[in-house]
């Protein structure tokens, strides 16, 4: 049976990826929800269905969201992913127009219409997963699982000295989704940073004339010339699309669980996940307990760039 999604983004580059990972992979997406984050939300929304119709997802409605964090000013990453989100690379946009509802009122729906079926994935600030907890508290209870990409435990932040963007961007939000009682998954700068897309992955997508590999290859330019001096190579972070790989099949990756919150105060250490790393810490209670999240221990990174490059037709 395919893995039944919603997917909350901030479509930018990688979560393009994401997309077109979980729609080459089989996934069932009921809906896309959109954040801030990346870009504005308007922005991201339209990145969004045009990512989806290239998938081949055109009828899977989006749903735009909060446009600013809970308790901060709006900030966006245009230097990462371009001033319109897709590496500036002119990619043609989607006529196709968003659904009427709010991103937190339609996942609150979705849960409820569908109660212990679905896995909610977010890979952009999670402003609107927080809503959605306070719109209904029981939102744990109704989903199947919940998938985040977020956090830097134990590593540098990517948006701070130890902030990472997606937890960063809304702290206060995310605090809200460490504290609930589901067993979350948060897939960190720990890991992701790890996956660098290979030289013969690129060089597979550089060369393929599929319209999904032809389009990543246009839109990861800029991308890459953000991240060519940090990885001391010519690459770039699928953030994302690894968060959605590990919804789709969890058998990818080993786990642990630890205590963590995130810090919402003023000051220098705002919207860091701080996770309880002490190789003598009493291991925490049930995963779903509150204040206890799940990390990624290892991945096994070469069935997920070989399903990545699948899903691109590369
Ligand atoms: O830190 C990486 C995350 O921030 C990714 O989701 C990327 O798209 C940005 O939103
Ligand atoms: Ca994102």
């Amino acid at each position: 049976m395919p893995t039944e999604l919603i997917l909350d983004c901030d479509t930018g580059v990688d979560d393009a990826l994401a997309i077109l990972y979980a729609a080459g992979q089989g996934a069932r997406v009921h809906a896309c929800t959109v954040t801030h984050g990346n870009v504005p939300v308007e922005v991201g929304t339209r990145n969004t269905l045009t990512v989806l119709d290239l998938a081949g997802l055109s009828t899977v409605p989006v749903h735009a969201g909060a446009s600013r964090p809970m308790a901060q000013p709006l900030q966006t990453s245009e230097h990462v992913h371009g001033r319109d989100g897709l590496g500036d690379a002119g990619v043609s946009t989607s006529s196709r127009q968003p659904a009427g509802d709010l991103a937190a009122v339609e996942i609150v729906r979705l849960a409820r219409e569908r109660p212990g079926k679905l896995t909610l994935v977010a890979v952009g600030p999670l402003t609107n997963i927080g809503l959605a907890l306070l719109l209904e508290p029981d939102l744990p209870a109704l989903v199947r699982g919940v998938v985040i990409m977020g956090g830097a435990v134990g590593v540098p932040g990517n948006a701070s000295q130890l902030g990472e963007a997606n937890v960063w961007h809304d702290p206060e939000a995310a605090q809200l989704v460490v504290d609930s009682r589901w067993d979350v998954l948060f897939v960190g700068l720990e890991t992701t940073m790890q996956a660098p897309i290979p030289p013969e992955a690129l060089r597979r997508i550089e060369a393929s004339t599929d319209p999904r590999a032809r389009f990543t290859w246009a839109i990861m330019q800029h991308y890459m010339d953000l991240y060519e001096p940090t990885l001391g190579l010519r690459s770039c972070i699928p953030h994302d699309a690894l968060a959605v790989a590990l919804a789709l099949d969890p058998d990818l990756a080993t786990y642990r669980c630890i205590e963590a919150y995130v810090e919402t105060g003023p000051g220098r250490t705002r919207g860091t996940l701080v996770g309880d790393l002490r190789p003598f810490a009493p291991p925490p209670a049930e995963p779903s307990t509150r204040g206890v999240i799940r990390i990624v221990d290892r991945m096994d990174f070469n069935t997920f760039f070989a399903r990545l490059l699948e899903s691109l037709g590369a």
